[in-house]
């Protein structure tokens, strides 16, 4: 049978870069004992009083069809929550998602087709690369430098931009690096763009997780980058609730009223029980998000100091999210090589660097989503690897070292 090109773009962009994870999902259910450091999954539940809303919602009869750009309880939460960034900003600057997965799909393809181009900083989220292929777009990866704590640059974004180039796809608090971009950053990358007429997509999920001591700016709030961002984000981190697939879009009125029929194409509207569920979440104050950040920042600092002194393996300090980057190079091994060899000696499972990019190829992503202890025991195994790794490189004759 024959089937649209997309099937064969988005080919080997899908569960191939998640091939660790169901490895050792598997080994898990055949009995072994793995610690998983995989997935971003919060390790909390969502707060109870949202659970009861989305049944107290569902008994309700809020099981109908919904209007396409979302339910009038949720968009005036998203109002009132974004007029607080950008004061004047209505109803018409958003449309609701399942997820910020969904949104960041059909925005895309509302913006770019084949034979244009995305920038995208490099490391990037898995699924950004299938968000763009899907559009019959290309990717243009801009280097995200470990000396500059993976911040984008401006001047390496005027260096990657082509002819081609339509979106700057930002992600900000960064997975999987947790960089947080400053305002003064935001504004210098917002220029570059207006000069290139780009628009910018601006993914801001992990809003509600930096850690003490920064601060979240995002191109949104910025009066000057209004016309040209749209930003995405959902419920699925702030409130610990990935399996509610509740998010959102907030943009220019104009881009809006655009992207609703391609949305409405796409959905045919979202579900209300969730919606109110939703409006819950945003116009209320639960503290999911601060245990959360507490959690995460703890844990990233257990493992800093796990490799304090250590020269073979390096942590990357994030400043926002729920994961840390280990540099594994000085051990000969690359990224995908450890992550596979910790798996199998040390069933610890772990994100190899090259699920997210090529500049990542030496890193790790571990995931901060189990406890303290479990966690120091995984680095200790990540530590023991190391050191066997180098120690035996070491007793190889030297023509295969
Ligand atoms: C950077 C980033 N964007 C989007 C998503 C997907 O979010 P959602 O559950 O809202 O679709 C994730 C999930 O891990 C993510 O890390």
């Amino acid at each position: 049978m024959r089937y649209a090109s997309i099937t064969d773009r988005l080919a080997h962009l899908g569960s191939g870069r998640w091939a660790l994870h169901h490895t050792a999902r598997r080994m898990k259910a055949e009995g072994e004992d793995v610690i998983e450091l995989t997935i971003g999954e919060p390790d909390v539940a969502p707060d109870k009083a949202l659970l009861d809303e989305a049944s107290r919602a569902m008994y309700a009869g809020r099981t109908r069809y919904s209007n396409g750009r979302g339910e009038a309880p949720v968009l005036k939460a998203l109002v009132d929550k974004y007029s607080k960034r950008r004061p004047g900003v209505t109803e018409k600057n958003f449309l609701c998602f399942p997820g910020t997965q969904t949104a960041l799909y059909c925005v895309m393809t509302g913006l770019v087709e084949p034979g244009d181009g995305v920038l995208v900083g490099d490391p990037l989220y898995a699924t950004y690369e299938g968000v763009i292929a899907s559009t019959g777009a290309h990717m243009i990866p801009v280097p995200l430098r470990p000396e500059k704590k993976f911040h984008l640059q401006a001047e390496d974004l005027a260096r990657a931009i082509t002819p081609e180039a339509r979106v700057l796809l930002l992600n900000t608090p960064h997975n999987p690096t947790g960089a947080v971009l400053t305002r003064a950053e935001i504004a210098a990358i917002g220029e570059i763009c207006r000069k290139h007429d780009l628009w910018i997509i601006c993914d801001e999920v992990y809003e509600q997780l930096i850690f003490e001591g920064t601060d979240f700016a995002s191109p949104f709030d910025m009066p000057e980058l209004a016309e040209r961002t749209i930003a995405v984000s959902s419920i699925s981190k702030s409130h610990a609730a990935p399996g509610f697939r509740s998010g959102w879009a907030a943009g220019p009125e104009e881009f809006c009223d655009r992207l609703l029929a391609v949305s409405e194409t796409m959905l045919f509207g979202v579900q209300p029980f969730i919606a109110d569920m939703t409006a819950k979440a945003l116009s209320e104050h639960f503290d999911t998000a601060d245990v959360m950040r507490q959690n995460y920042a703890s844990r990233a600092a257990i493992v800093e100091k796990a490799f304090a002194g250590s020269n073979l393996v390096k942590p990357m300090p994030p400043e926002g999210g729920m994961f840390i980057l280990l540099d594994v190079a000085a051990t000969g091994l690359n990224g995908e090589e450890f992550a596979w060899e910790l798996l199998k000696q040390e069933k610890v499972a772990v994100m190899p660097g090259t699920s997210f990019g090529d500049q990542a190829a030496n890193f790790l992503r571990i995931s901060l989503t189990v406890p303290e202890d479990v966690l120091e025991t995984a680095m200790r195994r990540v530590g023991d690897l190391a050191g066997r790794v180098v120690l035996k490189a070491k007793d190889a004759p030297p023509h295969i070292r």
